[in-house]
């Protein structure tokens, strides 16, 4: 495995790459939900490139950016077991130099959830990734169904600005118990990680009650938030029944909907989803 630490080199060694190139773009502190990314596009292309680089434009002030963890070392063995042809790590004086001033911004869509409760959060995303794709020039990018509103964020900006790649989502990957994957966890107490297996049980109680035949948006909104309400350690930030499109709130779920949730367990904030039919995927 190559480790890039330049612009420069990066085009350098894309130059001489032939065959498709699948690209993941990450944070670092990798987990079996970013592996999962990476295997996917090892078996889809000749090469796979994967960036760390925590992005300071997606965080806001008073947010994790100093405090989000971070292992390069163990990252990059971790790429490389995996068979990863060129990990990317761009230094931010690279990404953002003094005077740097374009910005993406995707509108309507990054106003709700995760854009409400962050705002200029998606702007900061859809920049970095824009400027990431214009680097690695991927034939295919992959990103994880955990970050929902990301994906359609990006899918929106690819679509948008007429990006000549293709999108693949993979399925959020798990614990045992059910606790969607993040760097974040590792912020959690073991008494809050208890606490936060209530996402899960939230949105398994929105499956069955939609297996049952339950329709009516609010009703499930509702019932979610009792059961959340439940669990002293957590606070909701958001409860979400939208549009899996538009992300508009759904009065009725007449189709595709996507639930999601952001919960703060003591100071840590979670998010997490599924689709309903949940056979679909986003
Ligand atoms: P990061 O949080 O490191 O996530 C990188 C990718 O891994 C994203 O596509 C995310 O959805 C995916 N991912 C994270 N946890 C997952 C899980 N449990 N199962 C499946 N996929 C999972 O998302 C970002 O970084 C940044 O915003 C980035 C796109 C890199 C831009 O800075």
């Amino acid at each position: 495995m190559k480790v890039v630490n330049s612009v420069a080199e990066m085009r350098a060694v894309r130059r001489g790459l032939t065959g498709a190139v699948g690209f993941v773009p990450t944070m670092g502190y990798l987990h079996e939900g970013h592996l999962a990314l990476v295997r996917r596009a090892r078996s889809e292309n000749e090469t796979v490139v994967v960036s760390i680089f925590v992005n300071p434009t997606q965080f806001g002030a008073g947010e994790d950016f100093e405090a989000y963890p971070r292992d390069p070392e163990r990252d990059l063995t971790l790429l490389d077991r995996e068979k990863v042809g060129v990990a990317f790590t761009p230094p931010a004086e690279e990404m953002y130099p003094a005077h740097f001033g374009t910005w993406v911004d995707v509108q309507q869509i990054t106003e709700r959830l995760e854009g409400a409760s962050r705002p200029h959060h998606f702007r900061g995303v859809a920049t970095v990734v824009a400027k990431l794709f214009n680097i690695v020039e991927p034939t295919r990018v992959y990103f994880g169904q955990k970050d929902a509103q990301q994906l359609i964020v990006i899918k929106r900006m690819v679509s948008d600005l007429n990006m000549n790649l293709e999108i693949v989502a993979v399925p959020t990957v798990r614990e045992p118990d059910g606790l969607a994957m993040s760097s974040r966890n590792t912020y959690l107490s073991p008494r809050e990680r208890q606490a936060a297996l209530v996402l899960w049980q939230a949105l398994g109680l929105a499956s069955q009650l939609w297996s049952e035949g339950e329709r009516d948006a609010h009703k499930i909104r509702q019932k979610i938030a009792a059961l959340i309400g439940s669990e002293p350690l957590a606070q909701i930030d958001y409860i979400s029944v939208a549009d899996a499109e538009s992300l508009e709130e759904l009065a009725e779920i007449s189709r595709l909907a996507l639930v999601s949730l952001a919960v703060r367990i003591g100071k840590t904030r979670l998010i997490d989803n599924i689709v309903l039919p949940s056979s679909e995927a986003l």
